[in-house]
């Protein structure tokens, strides 16, 4: 009895000094104090839906005692540089517990931290309402789907360095938005498949039809649409009933402007990569839907959902044709060409391990560098509102990096 209290109490021992040393390199990492009425900390594994690889995204910034909206906007007004010094270093900031409640709350704390929000979505995937003149409710995809992992506005060179959630009313089911650092993705990858993304420009072609211009280019007339389209160095062809197809390709690996850092900002547009996230929150869905999931043969599974319009980006409830986006690899012959299924479930698998999955709360703002990390949405169930709002805008063609030091 004694012994086995001995070697239960040694592996209890050994078990506490190993939390106490993860909890000090982890107290390490946090910044220091700012203010005694706010601690900083990760998010604990009781607050996230899945258990991941990724420990320290986001950094969660949450009130001691005063949680009201003035205290907030107070501790950003005066803090402005110091919190966008740590989204550059963490990636994404949470501000959790505060009390707020309205987008214009949302939108002045943006203005707070100094970002130059954009008034217009050119370019956007989804239909949106306005709620103030820079805040906008997020993609009201049908609930039951994935929207795959993405960097806002990732075909386009001109795109927000920035990028804010703010959660006004708890999804009633699941609707998280995970987020994911992509640097860390690409470093999961195999050498062979970092090397084809490092030295293979991701081609983005897309087709809108006539009727849904305006919710593409929103106002924008088709001379302003083209010369916007010239401007971000797109090829672009009108049809003879007004539609619009342009494509424009880019090496998805750039520095970041600031840190230096590498940002991975690749739009896969395959469904073999989100079968992947289907696969792993399958029981999520009725026993009919897992099978589909998790056990329909790869071809079959992909040619029934590319005949769902999956790539559709943004459908009106008219039987009209839909807007299509597709993204390719271009090979060194300068073919179009798809990742190979066995690369799809490895890309799909790295996105997962390295993603942070948690509900939201109320209250909650949730601000994104855009060019070093990826979301998504999972499935969900209304009411489920989540504005959201982007800006300080920059040029990719500008952020050029050294592929060949960091794959050789
Ligand atoms: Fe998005």
């Amino acid at each position: 009895m004694s012994q086995f209290v001995k070697v239960e109490s040694a592996i209890t021992n050994k078990q506490t000094k190993k939390t106490i040393f993860q909890s000090m390199q982890t107290i390490e990492k946090l910044p220091n104090i700012l203010s005694s009425n706010i601690r900083f900390r990760f998010l604990r594994d009781d607050e996230k839906s899945f258990t991941t690889c990724e420990k320290e995204l986001p950094l969660v910034i949450e009130p001691v005692k005063e949680k009201s909206f003035t205290a907030l906007a107070e501790l950003v007004r005066q803090n402005s540089d110091w919190f966008n010094r740590q989204q550059d270093t963490y990636g994404a900031l949470l501000f959790r517990g505060f009390e707020v409640e309205t987008a214009a709350q949302f939108e002045n704390i943006l203005e707070l931290l100094n970002v130059k929000l954009a008034s217009n979505y050119y370019f956007g995937s989804a239909i949106r309402e306005r709620r103030t003149d820079q805040v906008f409710t997020s993609s009201e995809a049908p609930g039951n789907t994935i929207i795959p992992p993405h960097n806002e506005l990732n075909m386009v060179p001109l795109r927000p360095n920035f990028l804010a959630f703010f959660c006004q009313i708890e999804p009633s089911l699941y609707g998280e938005t995970p987020i994911i650092n992509t640097e860390k993705i690409f470093n999961e990858l195999s050498p062979n498949l970092q090397h084809k993304f490092a030295n293979s420009p991701q081609k983005y072609v897309r087709f809108v039809p006539n009727h849904l211009l305006g919710i593409v280019f929103e106002e924008l007339s088709r001379e302003e649409i083209a010369k916007m389209l010239q401007e971000g160095g797109f090829d672009f062809d009108w049809r003879a009933d007004g539609s619009l197809d342009f494509e424009c390709s880019y090496i998805p690996l750039f520095a970041h402007p600031r840190t230096g850092k590498l940002c991975f900002c690749l739009t896969t547009c395959d469904s073999l990569v989100t079968r992947e996230w289907y696969r792993i929150v399958a029981q999520r869905y009725p026993l009919r839907k897992r099978f589909y999931y998790k056990f329909l043969p790869s071809k079959l599974y992909k040619t029934l959902e590319e005949g769902q319009t999956l790539t559709a980006t943004a459908i009106d409830n008219s039987q009209q044709q839909s807007s299509t986006l597709n993204m390719y690899l271009v090979n060194e012959e300068g073919n179009n060409t798809k990742m190979t299924e066995a690369e799809a479930k490895e890309f799909g698998k790295a996105e997962w391990k390295n993603a942070a999955v948690f509900p939201w709360r109320k209250g909650d703002i949730l601000v994104i560098d855009n060019l070093q990390v990826a979301h998504c949405r999972l499935n969900t169930q209304p009411p489920r509102k989540i504005l959201t709002a982007f800006g300080n805008m920059c040029d990719i063609r500008d952020m050029k990096y050294n592929v060949r030091a960091k794959v050789g």
